[in-house]
C-alpha cells in the first residue's frame, strides 16, 4: 500500500522508517528534513532502562504530572514499549552520553549518563551531545531515512486531507514552487507537530502551526484536550530567546526572584523540580509580583566545568545573551511548549476517520493528560509512530478506543464556534472584518497569549473568542496564508475548549474556577458538523 507521512520530527522519521520495510512510503514535510521541534529538543528522551527504574514508576510519575488525567492504557504503552525504542535508536547509532562514574554499572546496569528533570521519581533522562538530544537523534533518523526507499518531499506544505466515501485517500499540498498538488494515498500518517506559534512565545520552531490538527479538523477529525497548552517555565528572556531545559534544573540550578530570594520553595515540596505546570504558574506569580521584572535560573552553584560541559548549548546561547552563567543568574519566562492535545487516537494511531492516523504532538492519545511529564515527548513520537506504522493496514476494530479509555464527551461544534469558518470570507454584521495576514497572526498571537495562556478566566475567554471569531481571511493561496488559517482554526478551538472547561485541571487554570472538579470530564473533544462527510463518533 500507499503511505503519505506528513512530518519529519522524531514520528515521521520513525514512522517513514517502519513503514518503508512493507510499504510504498511518501514523506512530506514543510521545511528540510530536519526543520522540526524534535531538532530543538535539550533535556532528552525519558525511559525506564536502568535497573533502579521499571516502567511502573515511570508510569506513576508520568499520572502525577499529568494531574492524574493521563489515559491509563496510553500511559502503560508508552513506558512499556519505551525501552525497546531506545534500544532502536541506540542500534541505529545515536550518540547517547555515557558517564565515566563506576558507580553506574552497580547502580544502572550500563553505562548510559542519565539526566533528572521535574517530576522524574528516577534519574531516567537519556541525552546526546550534552543538550543536543534532539538534534543527534534527528541526524540519525534522517541518515537512516536515506537508507531506505521513501519518496521525500521538502518544503512541500498540507493544506488539507483528501476525504472520499468517509475515508481518507489522500492529502493536498502545496509542492515545493508553492503550486497546488495531490497525492493519492492508502493511509495518511499525520506527524506534523505542535502549534505552538499560537502565542507570541514559544520555544517551538517556525514551522510549528498546527497545519495537521487543522486539516484533520476540516476533514472531520475528532480533536481532544485542546485546552491543556503547556508552557515551558524556562525561555531564555531576551528577543528571541530560546528554551533553557529543565535538565539545568534537575542538575541542581535553582530560580530566584530579584530580592535573591527561591521563590519555589513556598509554592511547592519539590520546588524547583515540581510538575511544570506548577513551575510555569509560580514563575510568572514571582515575575507579576516584581513589576514584570523576569525571575533568574541560577546555575552559579554548579562547577563550572561541569555547566558548560553539560550543557555546551545552552553555555553559548547564554554567553551570545551577554551572560556568564558560571558566574551570574540568567533571566527566565515561562513560553508556550507542547499542545497535549490534538487529533484524538487510540493507541495505535487510529483517529475516528479510516485511511487517517497521528501520532506525535499532532496527536491526543491521551498519554500525557492535562500536563506532560518532561521529556515523555521524544519517547511517545518513538513509541507511537512505530505502533501507527504496524497498523496501518490492520482492519479496523468495531469500536475505536479514542483518547483510550476515559470516555470521549465529544460535542458537535455550532456553527457560531465553527472554527472552519475561517477559510471562507465571510461578511460579520455588516463589517468587512477582513485582515491583511500578518496581522491575522499577529491579533492570533496577542488573543492567546493574554487570554488563553497561563492564566484564563471566562470573562477573557469570552473576549477572546469574540476576538477571534472577528478574524476573517482571504481564500489561502500560499503557505503562509495556509498556516495562518490553520493557527485561527485551532486558536478558536482551544478558546472554546478553555472556556468549556470551567475547572483547573494542569496546564489549564482558571482564575475564576481554581480547584478541579472531580466530576468533570478527563477529555473534551470536538467533531466539526460542517465536516465533509458523516464521522464515526464514539457513543
Ligand atoms: C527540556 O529540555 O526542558 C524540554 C524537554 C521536554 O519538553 O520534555
Amino acid at each position: 500500500m500507499h503511505v503519505v507521512i506528513v512530518g519529519s520530527g522524531i514520528a515521521g522519521l520513525t514512522a517513514a522508517i517502519r513503514a518503508s520495510a512493507r510499504h510504498d512510503v511518501t514523506l512530506v514535510t514543510k521545511g528540510a528534513l530536519a526543520d522540526s521541534a524534535t531538532a530543538y529538543a535539550q533535556g532528552g528522551v525519558a525511559v525506564a532502562l536502568g535497573a533502579d527504574d521499571s516502567a511502573s514508576l515511570h508510569q506513576a510519575d508520568t499520572h502525577v504530572a499529568a494531574a492524574g488525567s493521563a489515559d491509563a492504557r496510553a500511559v502503560e504503552v508508552l513506558c512499556a514499549d519505551g525501552p525497546a525504542r531506545v534500544r532502536d535508536l541506540l542500534a541505529l547509532g545515536v550518540p547517547f552520553d555515557r558517564t565515566t562514574d563506576p558507580s553506574s554499572l552497580d547502580r544502572y546496569g550500563d553505562d548510559l549518563a542519565r539526566g533528572r528533570e521535574a517530576a522524574h521519581g528516577r534519574w531516567r533522562v537519556v541525552h546526546a551531545d550534552g543538550d543536543a538530544t534532539g538534534a543527534a537523534i534527528e541526524r540519525t533518523l534522517v541518515d537512516a531515512l536515506h537508507r531506505r526507499h521513501v519518496t521525500i518531499l521538502e518544503r512541500t506544505c498540507l493544506t488539507d486531507l483528501v476525504v472520499r466515501d468517509g475515508a481518507v485517500v489522500g492529502v493536498d499540498v502545496l509542492d515545493l514552487l508553492g503550486e497546488p498538488r495531490r497525492i493519492d494515498a492508502d493511509a495518511v500518517v499525520l506527524a506534523s507537530g505542535g502549534a505552538g506559534h499560537l502565542y507570541r512565545e514559544t520555544t517551538n520552531p517556525l514551522v510549528a502551526t498546527g497545519d495537521g490538527q487543522a486539516a484533520a479538523w476540516r476533514a472531520g477529525a475528532v480533536l481532544a484536550d485542546l485546552e491543556f497548552v503547556q508552557f515551558h517555565p524556562t525561555r531564555l528572556a531576551v528577543p528571541d530567546g530560546g528554551l533553557v531545559s529543565e535538565a539545568v534544573r534537575g542538575e541542581g540550578a535553582v530560580l530566584r526572584d530579584a530580592r535573591g530570594r527561591r521563590f519555589m520553595t513556598t509554592v511547592h515540596p519539590d520546588a524547583e523540580l515540581a510538575p511544570r505546570d506548577v513551575v510555569a504558574r509560580g514563575i510568572a506569580a514571582a515575575a507579576r509580583d516584581q513589576g514584570g521584572e523576569p525571575v533568574l535560573l541560577d546555575a552559579t552553584g554548579l562547577d563550572p566545568a561541569f555547566l558548560v560541559g553539560r550543557f555546551p548549548g545552552l553555555t553559548r546561547a547564554t554567553r551570545a545573551a551577554g551572560f556568564d552563567w558560571t558566574r551570574e543568574g540568567v533571566p527566565v519566562a515561562p513560553a508556550a511548549h507542547y499542545s497535549m492535545g490534538g487529533v484524538a487516537t487510540d493507541a495505535e494511531g487510529r483517529t475516528s476517520i479510516p485511511g487517517l492516523l497521528a501520532v506525535g504532538e499532532v496527536a491526543c492519545t491521551g498519554v500525557h493528560g492535562a500536563n506532560r511529564l518532561a521529556s515523555n515527548s521524544l519517547l511517545e513520537g518513538l513509541v507511537f509512530a512505530v505502533r501507527a506504522a504496524d497498523a496501518v493496514d490492520v482492519p479496523r476494530p468495531d469500536r475505536l478506543r479514542l483518547r483510550g479509555d476515559a470516555g470521549l464527551h465529544v460535542t458537535s461544534v455550532p456553527a457560531a464556534a465553527d472554527a472552519s469558518r475561517a477559510s471562507r470570507p465571510t461578511r460579520t454584521g455588516g463589517t468587512d472584518h477582513r485582515t491583511d495576514t500578518a496581522d491575522v497572526r499577529q491579533t492570533v498571537q496577542s488573543v492567546m497569549t493574554d487570554h488563553v495562556g497561563l492564566l484564563r478566566d471566562a470573562t477573557g475567554l469570552a473576549g477572546a473568542r469574540t476576538a477571534l471569531d472577528a478574524l476573517v481571511l482571504p481564500e489561502p493561496t500560499g503557505v503562509r496564508d495556509h498556516e495562518d488559517r490553520a493557527l485561527l482554526d485551532l486558536a478558536r478551538l482551544t478558546a472554546l475548549a478553555a472556556a468549556t472547561r470551567t475547572e483547573s485541571r494542569g496546564a489549564h487554570a482558571r482564575t475564576d474556577h481554581p480547584d478541579t472538579d472531580p466530576a468533570a470530564p478527563a477529555s473534551y473533544a470536538w467533531v466539526n458538523e460542517h465536516a465533509p462527510v458523516p464521522q464515526e463518533v464514539p457513543a
